[in-house]
C-alpha cells in the first residue's frame, strides 16, 4: 500500500519527516516529494505550497504520478465554530470551495455545472480517526470545512462562509484536494488543528500557533498511519 501524507506548508510536514527519519527526495513539477518506507508501507510526503492551485497539483501528482492509494492531509485551519479553540482538531466530513462563485447565473455558491458544492471525505478513514482519538484520549470534532484562496481575517467574511456553507472551519487547500481525490477515486481524509479564529487577530494568532497546531495535527495523522499499517 502507498499512502500520501500532504500538507500545505513546510511546518505541516516537518513533524512527519522527523518521525519517518529516512526518506528519498524526488523533485517533480517544481516541488519536492519525500518517499519513505514506514512499518512496511510506502509513504509519499509533500507540502504543496499555499492555496487551491498548488494543492491541486500536489494531490494530483501524489495520486496519478506516485500512485498513492490513500491520501491523508495534515495542517492548520481558522475556526468558524465557537466550539473550536486554538489547538483543537477537526476532521472534515465534507468540503466546499467558498470562493467559487457563478451565482450571477443563478447557481449556489461553491457550485459549477457538473461539479458539486460539497465533496465527502472517506467514511472509513473518519471512522479510523475516531478510534485513534479515543485511544489517544483526544477530543476530535467533525464538521464541514470551507476552502478558498484567501486568508480570512475578517469577522464578516468568516460569518458569511459559516452561514452559506454551514462550515465549522476554513482553510486554503482541503476542498481542492477533495475534488482531485474524488475524481481519481482515492480515499482521502482532511485533518486540521486550529491556529486562529479567522478574525481581525487571525494573522497574529496564526504566526503564534502555526507550529504547535501543525504538530498536533501531524502527530494524529501519524497515529492514523500506524493504525492503517497494522
Ligand atoms: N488557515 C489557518 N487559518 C486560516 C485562515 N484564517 N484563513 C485561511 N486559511 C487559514
Amino acid at each position: 500500500m502507498k499512502i500520501a501524507i500532504m500538507g500545505a506548508m513546510p511546518e505541516e510536514i516537518a513533524p512527519i519527516l522527523e518521525k519517518v527519519k529516512e526518506y528519498k527526495t524526488i523533485e517533480y513539477a517544481g516541488n519536492r516529494y519525500y518517499e519513505a518506507s514506514y512499518k512496511g508501507v510506502e509513504l509519499v510526503i509533500a507540502y504543496s505550497k499555499i492555496g487551491k492551485v498548488f494543492s491541486t497539483l500536489t494531490a494530483t501528482t501524489m495520486c496519478a504520478y506516485f500512485g498513492a492509494q490513500k491520501l491523508l492531509f495534515s495542517g492548520v485551519a481558522g475556526a468558524i465554530s465557537s466550539k473550536l479553540k486554538v489547538g483543537d482538531l477537526i476532521v472534515a466530513t465534507k468540503l466546499a470551495q467558498h470562493d467559487l462563485d457563478i451565482s450571477a447565473f443563478g447557481h449556489p455558491f461553491g457550485y459549477v455545472p457538473e461539479g458539486a458544492v460539497y465533496v465527502e471525505a472517506d467514511k472509513e478513514l473518519i471512522g479510523l480517526a475516531k478510534e485513534v482519538a479515543k485511544e489517544m484520549g483526544k477530543p476530535l470534532q467533525e464538521g464541514i470545512i470551507a476552502t478558498g484562496d484567501q486568508f480570512v481575517a475578517d469577522e464578516k467574511r468568516k460569518n458569511w462562509i459559516g452561514k452559506t456553507f454551514h462550515a465549522d472551519a476554513l482553510e486554503m487547500e482541503g476542498a481542492s484536494v477533495a475534488v482531485v481525490c474524488d475524481a481519481l477515486d482515492v480515499p482521502f481524509f482532511i485533518l486540521r488543528a486550529i491556529s486562529d479564529a479567522a478574525d481581525m487577530d487571525a494573522s497574529f494568532s496564526f504566526d503564534e500557533f502555526l507550529e504547535t497546531s501543525a504538530v498536533e495535527s501531524a502527530e494524529f495523522v501519524m497515529k492514523m498511519v500506524d493504525k492503517l499499517v497494522c
